[in-house]
């Protein structure tokens, strides 16, 4: 496996593989868990023995908020690129500073806090879908993120990318953004792993005491009662939470919503593919976790 830190050998290398080599893609922020390697199992399935599996492991500054976790955001490279080997992956791209992905920008041409922290003036902002959830309380997330991912398209040029539905509303916008854009390859997604107690498996996992990963068991306990109530009959979005900040106790919830999960909207009554969503705080972790409800 491969290991490139610069930009610069990453566009080399990309440049040199013959065309109509399949190349497959998964972009990650590392602390890798089975939820990472069913996407990097998957890309290594999709690209066949003569493909290249691509993994990028970057920390992306400008999706976290000022208030965020990106200094506690856990980190182990030694540890991924083990797991990553053992995957199948041919290059790992693991950027050695920010700065080989936001280059920055020459004075005089930005202004404001995006010139002060020098990450370029380019962004790219997909409307609407972030009206709600994650968008709605992480002012500027989905930009970070549609930002680093549009520049790793960019430089990997992949035909295949790979995103996981548990990050349900990143996967939705970046649908959106690589249409709008017309960027190269395809957008797949996957589904949620999950720990054998059915918490969705998360980096953000490392951070949680004993007493909060207990604790947190209750996210997917909500969810399975929010599924077990669809089946029985129930349509009204309300009713299908009801209780919800008791059964998601002591976790401080951030929301809990229930959107069309196409357009991302609340919905009041169920009639077509439907989203509930959670995002809960439990001993200063926030964990996000969803499931798609089909009438
Ligand atoms: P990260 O949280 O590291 O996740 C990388 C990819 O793994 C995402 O597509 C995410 O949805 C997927 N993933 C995470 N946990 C999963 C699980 N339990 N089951 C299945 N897939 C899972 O998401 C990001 O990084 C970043 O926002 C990124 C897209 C890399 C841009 O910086």
């Amino acid at each position: 496996m491969l290991v490139h830190r610069r930009t610069a050998d990453l566009l080399d290398w990309r440049n040199a593989i013959p065309s109509g080599t399949p190349i497959a893609f998964v972009p990650t922020m590392g602390y890798l868990h089975d939820g990472h390697l069913s996407l990097l199992s998957e890309a290594r399935r999709r690209a066949g023995t003569d493909g290249q599996v691509v993994l990028s492991i970057f920390v992306n500054p400008t999706q976290f908020g000022p208030n965020e976790d990106l200094d506690r955001y856990p980190r182990d490279e030694a540890g991924d690129l083990a797991k990553a080997a053992s995957c199948g992956v041919d290059l790992a791209f693991c950027p050695s500073h920010p700065r080989e992905l936001y280059p920055g920008t020459p004075a005089g041409t930005s202004s404001g806090a995006d010139a002060a922290a020098n990450t370029g003036a380019t962004w790219v902002n997909v409307e609407g879908l972030d009206a709600h959830l994650c968008g709605r309380s992480r002012p500027g997330h989905f930009r970070g993120v549609c930002t680093v991912v549009c520049k790793l398209l960019g430089l990997v040029r992949p035909d295949v990318s790979l995103f996981g539905e548990k990050d349900f509303q990143q996967l939705a916008i970046l649908r959106r953004m690589h249409a709008d854009l017309f960027l190269p390859g395809t957008i797949v997604g996957m589904p949620i792993v999950r720990e054998h107690d059915g918490l969705a498996m998360s980096s953000r996992n490392a951070n949680l005491d004993p007493v909060a990963r207990v604790a947190a068991l209750a996210i997917p306990r909500f969810l399975a009662e929010v599924r077990r109530r669809f089946a029985a009959g129930e349509r009204a979005s309300a009713a299908l939470v009801d209780g919800a900040a008791a059964a998601l106790a002591p976790g401080r919830v951030d929301y809990v919503e229930v959107v069309d999960a196409a357009s991302l909207q609340p919905v009041e009554a169920i009639t077509g593919p439907t989203l509930c969503a959670v995002a809960v705080h439990f001993g200063g972790v926030r964990l996000i976790d969803n499931t798609v409800l089909l009438p």
